[in-house]
């Protein structure tokens, strides 16, 4: 893949991450945010984790911050926005990013759950705009969701798969915008049913969790669900669906349990309890946790 130039809005969580991982591809990469203070820090936080995970510190020098938005997009092939979830914001950056960037450049949002259609309907060109949804944190989680729009050509889709799968990421096309996409889609389809499970009192929510990852969490890194149904054969899943299915959670909207949690402030980590109850050295100790559990699948 020829080296690009990238532009990335927002140095949040995710915008710092995503810029490194173009930057350790070979990109250059600018970055942009309204609030001086995070876009400050971007670097910094970028040569920090490059650190951390033995990865080559030159990369951060491919990074150039900016405080000027046309500045940050004026010569780039490629701009992820990655701003705070919120749909005007979104809508009104594309338009102004529109005005600002070449006419062949892609446009690429990383929303968790607004519909890519909604953000880019307004743009001259929509046929240069999708999704990339990467998950946190984005360089150490594999999979980026491509969702194109009703809109979105298939040479954009093309060349936006080539350009993260050449950053060593793992990108699958979602070929409708459908809210979710598919890895929360997935991912929330099992939540509901968890948190149902506790709903009922058929177990408490520490057991809910042990069930998963003692279980089939343990095979799901190497083994799908619908992998594992050919493994089992598609008669034995059609069999057990026949028994399983009309007794798992259906309903269509979130579920009472979970709203009474959050109406009596209980927030999970931010307030100290939620299903369960966390210290700050729990909260602390889960949390490296799932990093080093990130770090090491990375070196496997
Ligand atoms: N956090 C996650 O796990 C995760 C995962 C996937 C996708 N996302 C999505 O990525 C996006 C960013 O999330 P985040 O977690 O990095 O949020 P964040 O709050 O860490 O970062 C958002 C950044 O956007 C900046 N910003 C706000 N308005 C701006 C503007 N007008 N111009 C430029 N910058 C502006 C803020 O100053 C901030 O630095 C959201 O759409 C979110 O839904 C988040």
């Amino acid at each position: 893949m020829a080296k690009a130039r990238i532009a990335v809005i927002g140095a949040g969580l995710m915008g710092h991450g995503i810029a490194q991982v173009f930057a350790l591809a070979g990109h250059e990469v600018s970055i942009h945010d309204s609030v001086a203070a995070n876009l400050d820090g971007a670097k910094a936080r970028i040569l920090s984790n490059l650190r951390d995970l033995g990865d080559d510190v030159a990369a951060v020098d491919r990074v150039q911050p900016t405080g000027d938005l046309a500045a940050a997009v004026r010569e780039a092939d490629y701009v992820v926005e990655a701003v705070l979830e919120d749909l005007p914001l979104k809508q009104k950056l594309f338009a102004e990013i529109e005005r600002a960037a070449r006419g062949d450049a892609i446009f690429a949002s990383n929303t968790s759950v607004i519909p890519i259609t909604a953000i880019m309907g307004g743009l001259e060109n929509r046929a240069r705009a999708l999704g990339t949804h990467w998950w946190n944190p984005p360089y150490l989680v594999p999979l980026v969701e491509v969702i194109g729009t009703q809109w979105t050509s298939a040479p954009v889709i093309d060349w936006t798969m080539a350009l993260h799968a050449a950053a060593g990421k793992q990108p699958a096309h979602v070929k409708k915008d459908v809210p979710g996409f598919v890895g929360n889609r997935l991912q929330h389809a099992l939540w509901r049913e968890a948190i149902s499970l506790v709903e009922n009192d058929i177990c408490d929510a520490e057991t809910v969790d042990t069930v998963i990852k003692a279980a089939f969490g343990r095979r799901l890194a190497v083994l799908g669900p619908l992998e594992n149904a050919d493994l089992v054969g598609t008669d034995l899943t059609l069999a057990i669906h026949k028994t399983v299915l009309p007794d798992i959670e259906s309903r269509p909207g979130p579920s009472p349990y979970l709203e009474k949690l959050v109406a009596e402030g209980k927030l999970g980590f931010k307030s100290g309890e939620g299903f369960r109850q966390w210290s700050p050295e729990e909260q602390a100790a889960l949390r490296a946790k799932v990093v080093q559990h990130l770090k090491n699948a990375r070196d496997t």
